[in-house]
């Protein structure tokens, strides 16, 4: 019913394999690498003092593989969507239209937001044009969950209030609709918001048109050009007349960045800094400099899913699992002009060992910096925290994913934190999980029994778990009781039930 036409995979493919595309790629580093258009905050008169924004989703043509129409999903019409730019501390307010055939869910991942604005997985915006609709008659929603008593649905269009009580950090906005947000964010629902502030702003970093966001997705493309991906029997999410789901989740053959296959970015041989977002939705990446440079930092990182770092960190390669961000710069003076420099992939192969290539183009001047104090970052005592809880993220009987043992249910909340509680997380995983909670940035604390490791510093929104890791995290509830989730970022995990409310209550 949702219009994807895809061939059942293989067993292999389903534990992680790729889905190949059926048309021809393009020749890597041809694309010049897009920006996403940035949209000028307005004003509204029923929201005095608030940047406001409107947003429209919908259905376009896009070129993604040159000289290939394709049809997308996106937030104005394009993937990625707008970038939203909002300050630290001044409200700011997204009217979301609905112009697509199916409900959606809006989530800003990282943001610190009152429930009612937070995109839970059953606050519905469904389309005008099928106003009303029980849940279970829109095309493509899957009847798995049982109807939710407490889900504030609208029709037509919806305002988020967003109050950027927060730091500056790179945010995301992307569709979060239960049993379907893979789907959604494959077709190009995903877009930048970031977050600014005046301490930010004192720091010399790169800036203007050499403060780049990244955002890197795997696709692929049927022989029509067409976004493929596999066709799930709605009913239990499996492939139709098996009992297997993606266990590993939906693999692409092309990697995009900003929307473009293996794009190409001509630079000057000086700093720039790259907000990296893995919006991917199951594939990890090890993300290096190909040649590396002489001193071997390919990367320096400044920031995290939750703003700037206390101090940088220095990093020959990057793990980044999906929704992670590492706000990184890359000092291109270290190479010569002319010199071809190529972003890549440990973990792929063939063409996903490829990212993106940058080439050294001309000599420019440099006033950016990056100072060895970068930030201050208070340490959660783990003397605060008032309880401690434990969540193991799991496959159930090859069918679905679950957390405690238990899928998603929209109604029962696993955890109850109490307003302004500071609690400990403890999760033990069995496979590949990276874990999301929504309204907080927390502070990994320890993996494996040992300090946290060299991709856990800083605010985080996101950890990444490997097979049969452990990891605790702290975190204040603060500021908004209500009900919000935490779920598994590997988007097919996600809609197969790895996902629990919490509520604060
Ligand atoms: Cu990026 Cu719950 O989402
Ligand atoms: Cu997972």
């Amino acid at each position: 019913a949702v219009g994807f036409t895809v061939p059942i995979l293989s067993r292999q493919d389903q534990t992680g394999k790729l889905l190949p595309s059926q048309i021809p790629l393009p020749r890597p580093f041809q694309v010049p690498l897009p920006v996403p258009p940035m949209l000028a905050p307005g004003r509204h008169p029923d929201f005095p003092g608030a940047d406001f924004f409107e947003i429209r989703q919908l259905v376009t043509r896009q070129e993604i593989l040159p000289g290939v129409p394709t049809e997308i999903w996106g937030y104005n019409g394009t993937f990625p969507g707008p970038t939203l730019t909002s300050r630290s501390g001044v409200r700011t307010v997204v009217r979301h239209h609905n112009n697509l055939n199916v409900p959606t869910v809006t989530h800003l991942h990282g943001g610190h937001t009152p429930p009612g604005s937070d995109g839970f997985p059953t606050d519905l915006l469904y389309p005008q044009t099928h106003p009303g609709l029980p849940m279970n008659a829109m095309p493509g929603m899957a009847t798995m969950g049982k109807p939710d008593p407490q889900a504030h649905t609208t029709t037509g269009k919806r305002d988020y209030h967003y109050p950027m009580t927060q730091r500056a950090a790179t945010l995301w906005y992307h569709d979060h609709r239960m049993n379907f947000t893979a789907q959604s964010v494959y077709r190009g629902l995903a877009g930048f918001h970031l977050v600014h502030d005046a301490e930010e702003a004192r720091i010399p970093l790169p800036d203007a048109d050499r403060d780049i966001p990244l955002m890197i997705a795997d696709r692929s493309f049927a022989a029509d050009g067409s976004l493929l991906y596999p066709a799930l029997d709605p009913t239990t999410l499996t492939t139709p007349g098996t009992t297997d789901p993606y266990m590993g989740g939906v693999l692409g053959d092309v990697i995009l960045v900003n929307g473009a296959p293996w794009p190409v970015l001509d630079v000057a041989a000086v700093r720039y800094r790259f907000r990296l977002l893995n919006a991917s939705n199951a594939r990890r990446y090890q993300l290096t400099l190909s040649p590396p440079p002489a001193d071997g930092t390919a990367f320096i990182q400044i920031g995290s899913d939750g703003g700037l770092l206390a101090n940088p960190v220095h990093h020959t390669t990057i793990d980044i699992a999906p929704a992670e961000r590492f706000d990184v710069v890359i000092d291109f003076s270290r190479y010569t002009t002319g010199q071809e420099i190529t972003l890549t992939n440990q973990l792929g192969s063939e063409t996903t060992a490829r990212v993106m290539r940058f080439r050294v183009a001309r000599r420019e001047a440099d006033g950016s910096n990056v100072p060895d104090q970068l930030s201050t970052m208070e340490h959660i005592p783990v003397s605060q925290a008032q309880q401690t809880r434990s969540f193991s993220f799991q496959n159930h009987d090859r069918r679905t994913w679950t957390i405690n043992s238990k899928e998603f249910d929209p109604t029962h909340p696993i955890a109850t934190p109490r307003l302004d509680a500071t609690e400990i997380w403890r999760f033990t995983t069995d496979l590949h999980h990276s874990i999301h909670l929504h309204l907080v940035q927390f502070q990994v604390i320890a993996r494996n029994g040992k300090p946290p490791g060299a991709y856990d510093a800083g605010w985080k929104d996101t950890i990444d778990l490997k097979p049969a890791e452990e990891a605790a995290i702290i975190a204040r509830f603060t500021d908004y009781p209500g009900r919000y989730v935490m779920h598994c970022h590997n988007l097919e995990h996600e809609d197969m039930a790895m996902m629990t409310t919490f509520t604060v209550t």
